[in-house]
Formats: C-alpha cells, structure tokens, sequence
C-alpha cells in the first residue's frame, strides 16, 4: 500500500520532470538570432541590445507561458522617422520606446483579431503604453493604432508560440513619447504643494510688514480657505453647545 503510492509519486515526479524540461527546451529559441535571419532589422536589433530589452524577452520566453508578440520595424521603418528622433530620446524614453513593440502575449493572426482593445504592452510611463489592433474578419492584416499613427501590418516573420514576430514598415510611436505636449499642469499634486508652501512663506513675510505678528486675522490667512473652513466649524459647533 505505501509502497504502491510511493511509486506513484516518483512516477508522478519523473513526468512533471519531464514535461517541464520538454517545455523549456520547446521555448528555448533566441529571439535574436530570428531577427537576424530575417535581414532587414538592423537598426531595431541594435536598440533591443542597448536597451536590453532583448535580454528581458529571452530571459523570460523561458519562464512565461504568455509567450510574446513583437512588431519589428525594418530598417526603412526608422529612415522614414524625423531626422535626429532617436537621438531626441533619452535612455529611459528609448527603453520606453522599444517596450512599446513587445505585447507581453503570444498572438497569431486570428487571436489579435479578437483580442480586447486596448492592449497593454511593456513600455511604460506617464501615459499608458496601449495601442489599439483594428482588423477586418477576413484576411491576414490588422493594423495597429498608437494614438499618433496607425500602421498596417501584412507580414509576419515568424509565428511559432510561444512568440509572434510581426514586421512593420512604420516605427510605433507612442501617444506618451510623440504625442501632443500637454501644457504643464499646476494641478500637478508635488507641484501645487510647492506653491502652497511658497505663498504661505510669502504671506508670513508679507504679514510681518502690514500687519502686528500673533494678529489673528493674519494667522487665520496664512492657515488659508481650509483653516477658515475650520474655525467657522468650530465656531459653529460652539454655537451648537451653547
Ligand atoms: C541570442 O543570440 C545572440 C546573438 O546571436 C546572443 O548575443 C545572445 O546571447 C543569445 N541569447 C540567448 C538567450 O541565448
Ligand atoms: C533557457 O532555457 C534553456 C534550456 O533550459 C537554457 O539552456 C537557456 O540557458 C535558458 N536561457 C535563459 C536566457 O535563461
Ligand atoms: C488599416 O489602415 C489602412 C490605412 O492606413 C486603411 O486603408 C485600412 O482600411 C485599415 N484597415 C483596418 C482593418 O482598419
Ligand atoms: C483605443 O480606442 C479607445 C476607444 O475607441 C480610445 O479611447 C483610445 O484612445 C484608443 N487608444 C489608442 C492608443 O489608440
Ligand atoms: C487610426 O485608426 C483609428 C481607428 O482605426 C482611427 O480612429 C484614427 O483616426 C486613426 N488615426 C490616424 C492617425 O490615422
Ligand atoms: C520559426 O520559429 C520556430 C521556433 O519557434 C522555428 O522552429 C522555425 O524554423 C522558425 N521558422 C522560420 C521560417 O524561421
Ligand atoms: C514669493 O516671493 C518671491 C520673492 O519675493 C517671488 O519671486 C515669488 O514669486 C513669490 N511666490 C508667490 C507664490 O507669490
């Protein structure tokens, strides 16, 4: 009886074993080397080594069972950008930028047609980093919309799970990176502490010329709207007691 269940679990052990070393060894495929075969991804392969990027996607097409989609712009892609883009980047926007192209998910032609708009990809930053997938329900072609420009996408080098490597004649540009610039807010909540901090230290200075130090109405200034808010309360609640 013990015997018998011992020999089950070992048996039960060698084939998990078995199965997970079969898993890792169907996933060990170097993403890299893809790009290289497929000749025209120059440029892009030059970036996913700077920013490391392709570390992360090998590193982790061995662990994750979500697999990955990469759209990878040729090399036209990035001689058709503004003269002096990438170099307008810092580290962290190209990192950002590069990220942008991974969607942490293994999607073929038919599963990116249905999958739920938006869809979040690595990069990361003040804006979300989605993009939208469009695609009519018959034909291999979908495009991707970032926000800034939409891009047709016809041709893919390799659909293998667990990772999809789209090709693109468009670099995508990310609504956070290429966007309209937004006008500073004020709003900004470390920014408007600031402020606050600024004009109370300009009201004390400015208290000390007009009005005697200690004077309640100044106190009650400097406190601003909320102390105001407060003692109207709590002459209220006095009110209320008496
Ligand atoms: C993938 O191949 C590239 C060059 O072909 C190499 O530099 C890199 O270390 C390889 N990555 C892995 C995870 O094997
Ligand atoms: C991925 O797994 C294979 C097989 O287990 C191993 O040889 C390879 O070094 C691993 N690659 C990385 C980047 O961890
Ligand atoms: C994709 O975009 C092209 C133009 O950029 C447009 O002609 C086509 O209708 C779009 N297709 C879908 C499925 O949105
Ligand atoms: C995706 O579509 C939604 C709904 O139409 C829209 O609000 C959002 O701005 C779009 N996002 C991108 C990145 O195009
Ligand atoms: C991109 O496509 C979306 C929907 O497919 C459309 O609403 C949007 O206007 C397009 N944007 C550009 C820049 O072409
Ligand atoms: C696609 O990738 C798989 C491994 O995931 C490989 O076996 C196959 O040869 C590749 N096909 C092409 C056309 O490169
Ligand atoms: C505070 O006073 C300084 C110098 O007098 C001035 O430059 C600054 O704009 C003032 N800040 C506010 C919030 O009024």
């Amino acid at each position: 009886m013990a015997h018998s269940s011992a020999s089950f679990l070992t048996i039960a052990v060698v084939s998990i074993l078995l199965l997970a070393n079969g898993a890792s060894a169907a996933s060990h495929l170097n993403f890299t080397d893809m790009l290289v075969n497929g000749g025209q991804y120059t440029t892009f392969i030059r970036l996913l080594g700077q920013t490391q990027v392709s570390k992360q996607i090998d590193n982790q097409l061995n662990n994750s069972n979500d697999g990955f989609t990469v759209f990878a712009p040729t090399d036209n892609a990035f001689n058709n950008l503004k003269p002096g883009t990438l170099n307008d980047l810092s580290d962290q926007q190209k990192v950002a930028l590069i990220q942008f192209h991974v969607i942490p998910k293994f999607l073929t032609f038919t599963t990116i047609k249905t999958a739920s708009n938006p869809i979040r990809t690595q990069g990361n930053g003040d804006e979300p980093y989605n993009v939208n997938i469009t695609a009519q329900s018959n034909g291999n072609q979908f495009n991707v919309s970032t926000g800034v420009n939409n891009v047709s996408v016809t041709n893919a080098l390799n659909v293998t799970a667990p990772l999809a490597i789209y090709s693109i004649d468009e670099v995508l540009l990310p609504l956070d990176l290429f966007g309209p610039k937004t006008p500073v807010t004020p709003a900004n909540a470390p920014e408007a502490a600031d402020k606050k901090k600024g004009s109370e230290t300009n009201e004390t200075t400015s208290s000390d010329d007009t009005s005697p130090k200690g004077d309640g109405f100044s106190v009650s200034r400097s406190v601003g709207w909320f102390g105001w808010l407060v003692m109207t309360m709590m002459s209220f609640g006095m009110l209320t007691v008496m």
